[in-house]
């Protein structure tokens, strides 16, 4: 991979910057490289959509797999039995590519969609193949519509008509359908198929923070959008099974589930039960600071999943603070450390945040914003705020677990609020240099992304940089 020399870098790296913000940017400048191998497809899920596997459920939050060789082929090179760990770990791309490559791997993941994608993965290892081949052919010859069925899709309140009543119907007869199938590991992955359907055979598209609405759902929408073809879900649920077999059926004896240990729950919750120097590497990407509700965007999974409206807002506070809605974490934060003994190490975090002058350069301009009213939401300042003390406890955690030698490398994007840019980048490496980590490089992605175009209008185009940064730990 050839990184482009410094003095090259392309003048979108630079955008306006208050004086903290100048200072965090010439002190980190000359580890910033364009790197232009780095394409979009790469670090997104774009790359995963033709991927055995990968491709079974559309997380439009995933890297790519290539992206986790390529750091595991870096940095696992000469090591036995190399340790990885992801904090957060999605759909699972970092533990099942890197237990492909060897490695013994432990993710930490919190919402129940991706851990589904990940035990599918895992499960297709051992799944027997005729079984599953014996009901794919009898779900071809069995009408949906003779079955009996007391399911019901069990809605929320967001979710309400998301199907074509058609649909509806034929969700409730497959439920009877995996009802008869002996086999466990066989009838969770026609559920898990089921589940990754369920936007496609809906009125509804996932559109980074809103589920979006096709006017055919029968809402009262402002809208006039239309999503496009609908699928109908027999044909859907069919070729679904059709792929996953395809894929099982040419695994090639290579297996997912050795070494992989998924962890269910918040890495804010479970990092400090971990052992000190125990990973060779941690690569991860965290939501990004830009108000995406994962909740929102998955509401018909979690739904399926028998998620009500309790759990989902439950869900959503325990996520890392990335939306207007998220509480602060801090004093629940500070007890639990308390109770583990480990307050003087949730103090020097704790001390890392409010000594990052530029972040609170920035917060005090967001807050002064709010107070004249000038923010289109007025919860934004203290999302940022959150969301920079979270993830400051994690990477201090992080910072804790790799071995001297390990790496840190961390997938995200810059984001920018009241035209006010945010160098989430700069912010987030002060933070691992805190925590004793050396900034090694932050490699910027050759496009970055333009600003929304609500702000477009107000403060012009601007690139906001896509990065990836390696940090590491000093022998
Ligand atoms: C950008 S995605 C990571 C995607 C992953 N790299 C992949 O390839 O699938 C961020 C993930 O962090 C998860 N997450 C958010 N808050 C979390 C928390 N407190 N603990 C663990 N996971 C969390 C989200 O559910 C989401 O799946």
């Amino acid at each position: 991979m050839q990184v482009v020399a410094t003095a090259e870098k392309s003048e979108s790296v630079r955008s306006r910057k208050s004086k903290e913000t100048e200072l965090l940017f010439r002190k980190y400048y000359d580890k910033l490289t364009v790197n232009q191998e780095l394409s979009r497809a790469l670090v997104s899920n774009q790359a995963n959509k033709t991927i055995p596997f990968y491709r079974w459920l559309k997380y439009k939050e995933a890297f790519s797999s290539a992206l986790v060789r390529f750091f595991t082929t870096k940095f696992g090179f000469g090591k036995n039995n190399p340790r990885i760990l992801d904090p957060f770990a999605g759909a699972g791309t970092t533990l099942t590519t890197a237990t492909k490559e060897g490695w013994h791997a432990i993710g930490i993941e919190l919402l129940p969609v991706g851990i589904a994608a990940m035990k599918a993965r895992l499960k297709a290892d051992k799944v027997n193949i005729r079984v599953f081949e014996k009901y794919l052919s009898s779900l071809e010859k069995v009408s949906l519509e003779s079955l009996e069925s007391s399911y019901r899709f069990p809605h929320l309140r967001i979710t309400e008509k998301a199907f074509p009543s058609k649909t509806e119907r034929a969700i409730s007869a497959y439920m009877s359908f995996l009802n008869g199938i002996n086999e466990r590991d066989v009838r969770y992955l026609f559920w898990f198929a089921c589940l990754s359907i369920l936007e496609d055979v809906s009125f509804t598209r996932k559109d980074g923070q809103y589920l979006r609405w096709d006017s055919r759902s029968g809402r009262t929408l402002k809208s006039n959008f239309d999503k496009g073809r609908v699928h109908d879900f027999r044909t859907a649920i069919i070729h679904k099974l059709h792929m996953m077999l395809e894929d099982i059926r040419n695994r090639n004896g290579g297996s997912y589930s050795r070494n992989v240990k998924i962890v269910s729950g918040s890495c804010l919750d479970k990092l400090p039960n971990l052992p000190s120097n125990s990973f060779d590497l941690v690569l991860t990407s965290p939501p990004y600071c830009n108000r995406y509700d994962y909740t929102r965007t998955y509401a018909l999974e979690l739904a399926f999943l028998g998620f009500d409206e309790e759990a989902v807002r439950n869900l959503r506070q325990a996520l890392l603070s990335a939306t207007v809605e998220n509480k602060c974490k801090r004093e629940q934060l500070l007890a639990e450390y308390r109770v583990r003994g480990k307050e003087n190490f949730y103090s020097m975090a704790v001390n890392a945040f409010y000594n990052q002058r530029a972040l609170h350069e920035i917060l005090r301009t967001l807050y002064r914003a709010r107070k004249r009213g000038e923010l289109n939401n007025n919860n934004i300042p203290n999302m940022v705020e959150n969301y920079f003390f979270e993830l400051n406890v994690a990477i201090h955690e992080l910072a804790r677990l790799i071995n001297p030698g390990g790496h840190l490398v961390m997938v995200n994007d810059n984001v920018r609020y009241h035209g006010e840019d945010i160098p989430v980048d700069l912010i987030l490496s002060d933070f691992a240099v805190s925590a004793g980590l050396k900034v090694e490089s932050i490699w910027v992605l050759p496009r970055g992304k333009g600003n929304s175009s609500q702000q477009m209008g107000a403060y012009g185009r601007n690139e906001l940089r896509k990065c990836i940064y390696i940090w590491g730990k000093p022998e």
